[in-house]
């Protein structure tokens, strides 16, 4: 068996995420938060930091698989669930458990500014910069830069286990 090791305590996230969602608000002031989940990962940290936000709030969720394998994701995102809402117009935030690689949020925001929204911003509770294969990718937002170890927790799984830590932690085998 494994077991996990803290990395990041439940009151370091949720103090993070009030200065976020604080951030938001002043950022956003007088718009309307088109806020879009990628699921599954990045469920816990949308319904938290939504409550942060002071301000007009809309929620959408979409799924999407990357084709590679192992741990190397190949960049190539098939929506598995597509958005209930047209994104025209709209002031859309990307709400994201973690930014590895950056080839997922790369072809994603590609797919989703050919909507046509108002404007398109990223936030993502963990990054992995050390990992990170594609040039440019612009982070708007980001709760922890974390070095290249493998986390779970707050939305992350390993073998879709652990994703309902309050805590972000790493996996160690024994
Ligand atoms: P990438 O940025 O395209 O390489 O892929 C990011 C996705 O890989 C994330 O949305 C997660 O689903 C997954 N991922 C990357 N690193 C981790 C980790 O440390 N733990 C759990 N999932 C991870
Ligand atoms: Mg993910």
């Amino acid at each position: 068996m494994e077991h996990v090791e803290l990395m990041i305590s439940e009151e370091d996230i949720n103090r993070r995420i009030a200065e976020i969602g604080k951030q938001i608000t002043e950022d956003y002031k007088g718009k309307t938060v088109h806020m879009i989940c990628i699921l599954k990962g990045g469920a816990p940290f949308m319904c938290e930091l939504a409550k942060r936000v002071d301000l007009s709030v809309s929620l959408d969720f979409m799924s999407v698989s990357s084709y590679g394998s192992g741990t190397d994701s190949s960049g190539i995102v098939k929506i598995v669930k597509d958005l209930d809402e047209p994104l025209i117009g709209k002031d859309v935030l990307i709400v994201e458990d973690i930014i590895d690689s950056g080839r997922t949020l790369s072809h994603l925001t590609e797919i989703l500014n050919a909507r046509k929204p108002a404007s398109l911003r990223l936030c993502t509770l963990l990054d992995k910069p050390d990992r990170r294969v594609v040039e440019g990718l612009k982070v708007d937002y980001v709760g922890f830069q974390i070095p290249d170890e493998f986390v779970v927790g707050y939305g992350l799984d390993y073998d879709q286990r652990y994703r309902n830590l309050p805590y972000i932690g790493v996996v160690r085998f024994d």
